[in-house]
């Protein structure tokens, strides 16, 4: 197989994990490296050895010798750098969400319809071991039809301010930054039913909560508390056609005890609950079981999660099979959170 030349568009925290798989792969060169931020690209392409500095990802993309790009930008740049990179004959893997608005979505797939090239959303938590090893177990029809599933990403203090808490630039709060995770997982296990319709609420109560002492959580780059215009809390219904349902709640912030998450699929013969921590839930001769699978953790696996995600990414450019994470997946999940939204601001239920 041909090794894959590397460019990074976006060099703030989450870059750091793309950086560190595609050093780790034999078949990757990181070749170029590109953000606005003149400094962060050059301390970047320093310390992983890239030939190439670029300010501006329009110099960058008229490398020949590049393959790949993967988008590591705020959500607002996601349409244009996927679009730019894909007439410039690049394979992309862009972060979630795959970017602000449907149009822009729909965009994206009609521009990646003419090419022959590979989009694969960053949607890493499918790459998780134990989210990998349930999907076997839901292929092999362990839980029979899953019905309801409830998503959670509930922070008490957790607004990581900057370009997130600033809508123009980030299309919304918790719901498309963290909640997009929660519902993917719940979604993609539950075989991609289509959405119907939409109940939901945002709420625009306790501010980024900056004040708060003595809570780490995670921050944009440039991280700045002093704008913050998102929702701090949504929650949702959301009703498929095949007549299942899932629920779904996440902050920012929240006057809550602690911070959640929960990732739970009920079926007619079975039951996951893959976050806050893995199990199984059956029944066999009149007894409920609860089973704890021999994994190397009961939780996420950040780390390896993006290992699996780039290696997979890797695989797709020399294949060109379509991604586990694939662009039409990442359009339908864009239809969902904008509903979601659309359903809150009209403070009724819509359909899709
Ligand atoms: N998969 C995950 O679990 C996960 C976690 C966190 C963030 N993310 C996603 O990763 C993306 C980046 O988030 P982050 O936390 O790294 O943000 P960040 O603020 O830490 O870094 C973003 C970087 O992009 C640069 N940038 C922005 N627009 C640019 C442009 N047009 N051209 C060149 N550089 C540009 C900024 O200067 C900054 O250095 C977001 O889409 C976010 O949703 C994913």
């Amino acid at each position: 197989m041909s090794s894959i030349n590397i460019g990074i568009i976006g060099t703030g925290s989450i870059s750091q994990f793309h950086l560190d798989a595609y050093e780790a792969n034999q078949n990757v060169k990181i070749t170029a490296i590109c953000d606005q931020n003149k400094k962060r690209a050059n301390d970047i392409a320093q310390k992983y050895g890239a030939e190439y500095v670029f300010e501006n990802y329009e110099d960058m993309l008229q490398l020949k010798e590049l393959d790949a790009i993967s988008i590591c930008t705020w959500n607002n740049s996601h349409a244009k750098l996927s679009i730019a990179s894909l007439k410039a004959g690049k394979h992309v893997l862009v972060e979630k969400p795959l970017c602000i608005t449907v149009e822009e979505a729909e965009e994206i797939q009609h521009i990646a319809k003419e090419t022959d090239r590979v989009v694969q959303v960053g949607v890493v938590r499918r790459f998780d071991p134990n989210t990998q090893m349930v999907k076997s177990f839901v292929d092999g029809e362990m839980f029979g039809d899953f019905y309801y599933a409830k998503a959670s990403s509930l922070r008490r203090a957790g607004n990581p301010g900057g370009w997130f808490a600033d809508k123009e630039k980030s299309g919304g709060g918790p719901l498309i930054d963290i909640g997009v995770h929660v519902i993917d997982l719940c979604w993609y296990l539950m075989g991609k039913p289509k959405p119907v319709s939409i109940s939901a609420n945002t709420y625009y109560e306790l501010g980024n909560r900056s004040n708060v002492k003595h809570v780490p959580f995670y921050k944009a780059a440039d991280y700045d508390p002093t704008k913050n215009n998102v929702e701090d809390m949504a929650n949702s219904i959301i009703r498929f056609e095949n007549g299942a349902s899932l629920m779904l709640d996440v902050s920012f912030t929240l006057h809550a005890t602690k911070d959640e998450t929960a990732v739970k699929l009920y079926g007619t013969k079975g039951g996951i609950e893959l976050a806050p921590e893995l199990k199984i839930i059956t029944e066999q001769h009149d007894t409920m079981l609860n089973i704890l699978p021999q994994t190397v953790s009961p939780k996420l696996d950040v780390k390896k999660a993006f290992t699996n995600e780039i290696n997979h990414f890797i695989e797709c450019c020399q294949s060109g099979e379509e991604p586990i994470s694939s662009l039409d997946d990442g359009v339908q999940m864009m239809r969902i959170l904008n509903g979601i939204y659309e359903s809150a601001n009209r403070r009724q239920e819509i359909t899709l």
